[in-house]
């Protein structure tokens, strides 16, 4: 091994090597029968994710972006509804929301977690919303449009805090969808049930993205719904295939949304080493965490509440010098990522809403100090500890040139160093 062989940000390639006689063997069986659309493979992946994720129904689909659509517009999100979420995710997250005929509106994050902060959410609801008493609709006050759903999302692969979401939710009869794209096998300790619960089961319903290089990822497109509501379970099957109750009976205008089979026998096999590759996420996590406690005062290390055990889809570190960081992880060989740089709300896409800088402040100031390190399942110890003196000998440099200037401001209160554990 030579000090400058690359650490990429990523492996998609070697799972696949190690799974190829089995990933063949999955294609072969599906072009024996040309069974390519439907059939066994996505009904029996169906039925393993749900058991999986703790669920009564799985229903398979195109993406994870038609899955929260499918899923908002089943639990009943009607056009020119107010659907509630974050700015820190995926722009699919909002896509799906306005594809689903509704109006996305954000609530600002946790600055620890990087997810949905219930005081946020429970401020928007008690001071810009009343129920509107000739409808009997809660209403957004400026908008004068009914707030309908809210859409958590776990992002990067750790739970948005569900007690208070869903309690919030139950207070205003809100419906909620988990985004839970990033989340495969994530789990949320409920005070409210004492137990255990996984990614998936809490909402109304959840979305789940199979993209390749989630932690349960196809090898192409894909997604699925999980619910515990049958009726639900029921409209997204028909929305994902034309609005067909059964063949050419089309109950309303749906899509062409499923998910393929091939894709599903592929899922089959991986779904089997999902916990494993997960245990190994959580072991590289815990290695990360242990390299970079001497450099807490730098460095802030992803939070992991004690209601949380979340899966690490990334890994996402936070620093003033995030910039500084990633050019110096570039040109050591290390690959990093930033998720995501431009907060929804300032993309180009909603410029017609009128959003600013300032508008949802704890997550702008994330956005600019974030980095997602190196994270997947065979990551080695001695790759880690490459990266873990790449950062420190970044934050030497730093400090060896006097390292005044400050890349982002730490803003609000919100610095390294405050929120170093
Ligand atoms: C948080 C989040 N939501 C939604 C999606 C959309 O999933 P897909 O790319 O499968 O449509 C993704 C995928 O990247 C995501 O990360």
């Amino acid at each position: 091994m030579t000090q400058n062989r690359s650490i990429p940000f990523v492996d998609l390639v070697t799972p696949h090597q190690e799974l190829q006689e089995e990933l063949v063997g999955a294609f072969r069986a599906v072009l024996a029968t040309a069974g390519f659309v439907g059939g066994p493979a996505v009904e029996e992946f169906e039925r393993e994710f749900a058991a999986d994720c703790d669920a009564k129904h799985c229903v398979g689909v195109a993406s994870g972006t038609d899955a929260l659509r499918f899923a908002l517009t089943a639990a009943g999100v009607k056009a020119g509804d107010i659907v509630l979420t974050v700015p820190l995710t995926f722009i699919a997250t909002t896509e799906a929301i306005s594809q689903a005929g509704a109006l996305p509106d954000f609530v600002d994050i946790d600055p620890r977690t990087y997810t949905m902060d219930p005081e946020k959410l429970r401020q928007y609801l008690e001071t810009r919303c009343a129920l509107d008493p000739e409808t009997g609709r809660f209403v957004h006050l400026a908008l004068g449009k009914p707030v309908t759903a809210v859409v958590p999302v776990h992002l990067y692969g750790q739970a948005a805090d569900m007690d208070s979401i869903l309690g919030l939710a139950g207070l205003y009869n809100l419906v909620v969808i988990e985004d839970a794209c990033q989340a495969h096998g994530a789990e949320y300790f409920s005070k409210q049930e004492n137990r255990w619960r996984k990614a998936g089961s809490m909402g109304r319903a959840a979305a789940f993205s199979f993209y390749p290089g989630k932690n349960l990822g196809a090898c192409g497109e894909g997604g699925a719904v999980t619910t515990n509501d049958p009726a639900l379970a029921r409209m997204v099957s028909m929305l994902r295939d034309h609005g067909q109750s059964r063949k050419y009976y089309h109950d309303l205008e749906g899509y062409n949304g499923r998910l393929d089979a091939l894709q599903a026998a592929i899922l089959r096999i991986k779904l089997r080493h999902l916990a494993n590759w997960n245990e190994q996420r959580r072991e590289c996590a815990r290695r990360y965490n242990e390299l970079f406690s001497p450099m807490a005062d730098s460095i802030i290390t992803p939070d992991q509440p004690p209601y949380s055990k979340p899966v690490y889809h990334l890994y996402v570190v936070r620093t003033a010098h995030r910039d500084a960081l990633q050019r110096h992880l570039a040109a050591a060989g290390i690959g990093a990522g930033i998720h995501y740089p431009i907060p929804v709300h300032l993309q180009k896409a909603y410029a017609s809403r009128q959003w600013n800088r300032g508008d949802f402040p704890v997550c702008e100031e994330a956005a600019d100090q974030i980095l997602s390190l190196p994270m997947y399942p065979g990551l080695t110890a001695s790759d880690q500890i490459r990266v873990a003196e790449a950062v420190a000998e970044c934050f030497r440099m730093r400090s060896s040139d006097g390292g005044a200037v400050e890349e982002h401001g730490t803003g609000d209160g919100v610095s390294p160093g405050a929120l170093a554990r």
